[in-house]
């Protein structure tokens, strides 16, 4: 992380913590209309525009050990193979047979030398060529080299898989900007996967994705957990361009360091500010603490308009695979998503309420807003009027 950079996120959270109100000239925040969390039609345009239209973190590489190694991945809607190629590479294809779209593997995960469709019988090998088709002789002029399997864009920042189903999107590391210098010294080619868990919450996916980008609720929600550790007062945010943000707290004790960790092998060279509960949003649904001694990666998926599913994938450096501290740090985790779970499906219920208009943010909810007005430039012009959101924190937004 560049020097400068670290030292303003120190500089930010002493003002915060000293503000008697939000800066001069910030502006007062435009209701977000709650037909944007309950509204079919709009929840239609935010499936297609921005979970089939941006870059997601799929998996870990460790999750794919040897060539012909997969998973199905459903996450956005579609189903897709990712797998480990002959040549080592991962790639991932639409889960749908070129011949009339029957599924290539039914297995959540598995392990093969090519793609078998059960159906009619085409074979494709690992790198989604068209290998063989049954009774070629009745499909006229026909090429196999234009009937391979179609491609999901597949990228990998450090051991981790993204992906994106939009073909003409920019490259991952475009996309990732500023973030990935920031983890330069965090060693991210060396992490390994420790452990992923799903869970199912009944609520539109926003309603949870929000209680991770704010620390407003800490004294009512989490006031044994979080609050106890974090002075949320001192809550300094960054607000990027592509809808990525972060937010830093101070410890309420300086010298305070997860118990959770105790013991844990370090990353060696990373900067202080690991140790100071950086949160980043990687836009839309990666919610992420960095620290010298690994991280969870959150990530927040829609199931239908109201039901969600969040991933809690760990990661730890070189060497920190079978520590006896991880399962006492993951259920340390698991208890605050429990706090901040629990509480989902009643705030769902609540914001269909007719009689409830839509969120009042405050300075410190800014970047719930942020989040929105990005959703609102990806859906561009197909964005019914009424549900528009003034671009008010425009001047706000920085390029990283
Ligand atoms: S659908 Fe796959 S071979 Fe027919
Ligand atoms: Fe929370």
């Amino acid at each position: 992380m560049d020097t400068a950079f670290e030292m303003a996120l120190y500089e930010g959270m002493a003002g915060e913590k000293a503000r008697k109100g939000p800066p001069d000239g910030f502006p007062r925040l435009p209701l977000i209309p709650a037909a944007r969390y309950t509204d079919p039609a709009f929840l239609a345009l935010e499936r297609k525009f921005l979970w089939q239209n941006v870059w997601l973190y799929a998996l870990h590489v460790d999750e794919l050990p040897e060539p012909g190694d997969y998973r199905l991945w459903d996450r956005t809607g579609s189903p897709i193979v990712i797998v480990r190629g002959k040549d080592g590479a991962i790639r991932a294809f639409y889960n749908s047979c070129s011949h009339r779209g029957a599924p290539l593997v039914e297995k959540v995960q598995g392990a093969t030398q090519g793609f078998f469709c059960r159906y009619h019988g085409w074979t494709y090998d690992l790198a989604g060529n068209l290998n063989s088709v049954r009774e070629l002789r009745d499909f006229p002029q026909f090429d196999r080299s234009c009937h391979g399997l179609r491609k999901v864009r597949c990228e990998t920042w450090g051991n981790w898989v993204f992906v994106n189903e939009n073909p003409d999107a920019e490259p991952l590391d475009r996309f990732l900007g500023g973030i990935v210098d920031d983890w330069a010294n965090l060693g991210v080619e060396h992490l390994r996967h420790i452990q992923s868990d799903s869970f199912v919450i009944d609520c539109q996916v926003k309603v949870l994705i929000d209680a991770f980008l704010e620390t407003y609720h800490l004294k009512s929600i989490h006031p044994n957990t979080v609050d106890r550790f974090l002075d949320s007062r001192s809550l300094f945010m960054n607000l990027w361009e592509r809808g990525h943000s972060m937010m830093t707290t101070a410890h309420r004790d300086p010298e305070w360091r997860d118990p959770g960790a105790r013991g844990m092998p370090q990353i060696e060279g990373a900067e202080d500010i690991f140790e100071q509960n950086p949160s980043y949003n990687i836009f839309p649904n990666l919610v992420t603490p960095p620290s010298r001694t690994g991280m969870p990666f959150l990530t927040f998926w829609p199931r239908d308009d109201r039901s969600m599913v969040v991933d809690v994938h760990w990661f730890g450096p070189e060497g920190s695979q079978g520590h006896e501290m991880w399962p006492t740090r993951i259920s340390n985790l698991g208890r605050i998503l429990e706090e901040d779970t629990q509480f989902a499906p009643s705030i769902q219920k609540s914001v269909e309420a007719k009689g409830f208009e839509g969120l009042n943010l405050s300075y410190q909810e800014r970047r719930i807003y942020a989040w929105h007005m990005e959703l609102d430039r990806l859906i561009g012009d197909a964005l019914p009027e009424q549900l528009r959101l003034e671009p008010v924190l425009a001047p706000w937004i920085e390029s990283h």
